[in-house]
């Protein structure tokens, strides 16, 4: 009887070879599926050829098998004498052998069905992986990958903001994902990724799965230590009370005041966002204010309602600014206050377009060595080993903020939270935008924060607060 049934699968080629592609795929699969569980990574092409390319060549096999044994029976047909053989296999449930030969074959699709539903399942789950977001299309998706594991969401997956909950934007998001596979393989995509991402999926349904939008965040102190561009690089301190606000019993206040569930506002926008032509606030009773920009065209750009990623626009994707990844390292000790010159040298140097990665290296080390022997001999000797690591540090600035074979370069992607690096805020507040009243989005530098001290030594406030340098 199990002799019947592997006859049956196996009497053609075609059916032979299709049971060979299936028994191999299964049994690669499978080794492959015990080799990642025991531990062993492989990367995201391992996962890709074990939950989608096997499983497919898997399926193809199985269905190669009745196409071969049909093809095999009209061949049998036209064959002098054989115009009787049926097309389709007969099925006589009376006689004992064809109940086995369907028990058999039931059996056998059941198992076929939890493997293929199996590798889908895994199937999903990997192209929702980090892995395969960040790491699939090489270097495509290198700057995003590595700005979000800098960020404070590196524990997230990419799927957690860029599709979120539910089917619908599941579907989508791989609709869109054929495309960008192609658009990859062929060298298709633009470079740098434009953005904003006009089809992001609204960031009420994916930022507010973790954060509650109007949580009572109140004032929160910000201490930021920059340096001077002088000889001693002399330490000065911005101090900021941020008005963050948020939700408290009835009344919302602050910058947060913005996503309250009563307060709608929407803006319409060239498609970089960053200029925008006029605002539309409705306020929780229902009245309505239209802030415009007389010199802004009346018709065309985006509509948007304003959420979460019109001021975290870079939650996850956060480049630095060069100067104020300098005075990071500056304050953290990696780069040593007591070069002279270093502030404003290692900005003239990483502040450049360099080619790669490994030539920014390169001309930082020898730019930053041959500042010091020609301006200063005696440092230049007597702390090789500060300015060497002084250079290291500057080149990994670099390399987790400038990408020059996607064309990312310093500011590419600028961050709207505040003023200093784009226009941020200002995009809106300012005396640009005003109603048919001439009332305008307030500027006063008091409604967002109090300045408690800006680029001062030693600022007073931080005695007081007894936070000592
Ligand atoms: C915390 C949420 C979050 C996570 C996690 C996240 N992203 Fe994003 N990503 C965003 C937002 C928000 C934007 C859009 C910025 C805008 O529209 O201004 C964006 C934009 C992008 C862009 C467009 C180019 C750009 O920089 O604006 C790419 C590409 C991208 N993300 C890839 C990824 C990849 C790959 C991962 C995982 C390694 C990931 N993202 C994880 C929130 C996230
Ligand atoms: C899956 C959960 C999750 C999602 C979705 C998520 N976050 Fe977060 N977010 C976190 C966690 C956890 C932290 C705290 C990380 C820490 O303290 O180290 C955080 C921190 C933050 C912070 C403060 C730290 C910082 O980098 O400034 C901001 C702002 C923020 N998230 C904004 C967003 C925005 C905007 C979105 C949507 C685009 C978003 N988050 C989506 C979990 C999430
Ligand atoms: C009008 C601009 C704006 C909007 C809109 C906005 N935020 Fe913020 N948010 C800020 C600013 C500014 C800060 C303070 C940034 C800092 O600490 O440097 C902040 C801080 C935060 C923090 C950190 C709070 C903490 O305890 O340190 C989180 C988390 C956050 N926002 C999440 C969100 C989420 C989620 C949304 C959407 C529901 C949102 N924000 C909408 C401007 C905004
Ligand atoms: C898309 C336009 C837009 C952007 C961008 C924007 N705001 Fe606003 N903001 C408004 C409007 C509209 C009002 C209400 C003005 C009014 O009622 O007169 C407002 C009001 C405020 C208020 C007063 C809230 C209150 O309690 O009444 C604060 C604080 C504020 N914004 C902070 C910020 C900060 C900080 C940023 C940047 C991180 C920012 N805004 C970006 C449109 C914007
Ligand atoms: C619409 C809100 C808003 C207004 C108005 C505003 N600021 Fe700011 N400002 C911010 C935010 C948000 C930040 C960023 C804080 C951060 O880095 O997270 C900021 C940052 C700053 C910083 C710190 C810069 C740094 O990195 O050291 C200074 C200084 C500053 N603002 C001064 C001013 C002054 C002066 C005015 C009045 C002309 C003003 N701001 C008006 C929202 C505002």
């Amino acid at each position: 009887m199990f002799k019947n049934f592997l006859s049956s699968i196996t009497r053609n080629g075609l059916s032979l070879f299709g049971t060979g592609l299936a028994i191999a795929s299964l049994v690669l699969i499978i080794s492959l599926f015990v080799i990642q569980y025991l531990g062993y990574e492989g990367g995201a092409y391992l996962g890709i050829i074990t939950f989608l390319i096997l499983p497919m060549i898997f399926v193809l096999g199985l269905l190669l098998i009745p196409v071969g044994s049909i093809l095999h029976r009209r061949k049998l047909r036209e064959m002098p004498g054989g115009e009787g053989t049926p097309l389709l296999p007969v099925f006589d449930l009376n006689q004992a052998k064809t109940r086995s030969w369907l028990l058999i074959l039931t059996g056998a699709t059941m198992f076929n069905v939890v493997i293929v539903a199996g590798a889908t399942y895994k199937g999903v789950e990997h192209m929702e992986s980090v892995e395969f977001c960040g790491l699939a299309c090489h270097s495509v998706m290198e700057p995003e990958y590595t700005a979000f594991q800098h960020s404070s969401h590196s524990r997230l997956t990419c799927a957690d903001c860029h599709i979120g909950p539910g089917a619908d934007w599941f579907v989508k998001s791989k609709l869109d994902g054929a495309w960008q596979l192609v658009a990859v393989a062929f060298d298709l995509y633009p470079r740098p990724i434009p953005t904003p991402l006009h089809d992001l999926r609204p960031a009420r349904e994916t930022c507010e799965q973790c954060h509650w939008p109007t949580r009572f965040v109140g004032d929160k102190l910000k201490i930021k230590k920059h340096y001077e561009e002088d000889e001693a690089n002399t330490e000065v301190t911005t101090a900021l009370l941020l008005k963050v606000g948020g939700e408290a019993g009835k009344t919302s206040t602050g910058i947060h005041w913005h996503v309250d569930r009563g307060v709608k506002i929407r803006y319409r926008s060239d498609e970089t966002r960053e200029d925008i032509y006029e605002v539309e606030y409705t306020a929780p009773d229902g009245a309505v204010k239209v802030f415009a920009d007389r010199r802004a065209p009346e018709e065309g750009g985006v509509w948007r309602e304003m959420d979460c990623v019109d001021c975290h626009n870079r939650p996850s994707h956060n480049y630095q600014a060069p100067d104020d990844e300098i005075d990071v390292a500056l304050r953290d000790g990696l780069i040593h206050r007591d070069l002279p010159f270093v502030r404003k040298e290692a900005l003239r140097i990483i502040d450049a377009e360099y080619p790669s990665h490994e030539a920014a290296r390169e001309t930082i080390t020898a730019e930053l060595t041959t500042y010091y022997q020609d301006n200063y001999p005696e440092v230049a000797s007597g702390r090789a080993q500060d300015i060497a690591d002084a250079a290291a540090t500057l080149s990994d600035i670099y390399s987790v903020n400038v990408f020059p074979n996607m064309k990312v370069w310093w500011n590419t992607y600028p961050e709207h939270i505040g003023h200093e690096r784009s226009e941020g805020c200002y995009r809106c507040h300012g005396r640009r935008l005003r109603t048919e009243d001439r009332e305008t989005i307030s500027k006063d530098c008091d409604i967002c924060h109090v300045v408690l001290a800006e680029r001062e030594e030693n600022p007073e406030i931080l005695t007081q607060l007894e936070i000592l340098p």
